[in-house]
């Protein structure tokens, strides 16, 4: 995934923008992310990813999976949470 991918799919909040949240605003919990444009408050599915990137000292060399992947695993994850 790329600075300019969607890492909140849901309110299409870049990683970059996460990431620069987290740089400045410096969270204390992942939660607290929600305040970046309101990632994580949808689905739900990008919260373990949001809390990595916070869990991480350098953000920025978090490895995700790539958008499609990461598009599909989301679509999968949403099927099965509806059932
Ligand atoms: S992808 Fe972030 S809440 Fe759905």
């Amino acid at each position: 995934m790329q600075d300019d991918d969607e890492l909140c799919l849901c309110f299409h909040v870049t990683r970059r923008k996460v990431v620069q949240f987290i740089r400045v605003q410096k969270p204390k919990r992942a939660s607290q992310l929600s305040e970046c444009f309101g990632a994580g408050t949808g689905c739900g599915w990008c919260r373990p990813f949001l809390k990595k990137l916070m869990d991480e000292a350098n953000p920025e060399a978090v490895n995700l999976p790539g958008p499609e992947d990461y598009s599909q695993q989301r679509a999968e994850y949403r099927k099965h949470k509806s059932n």
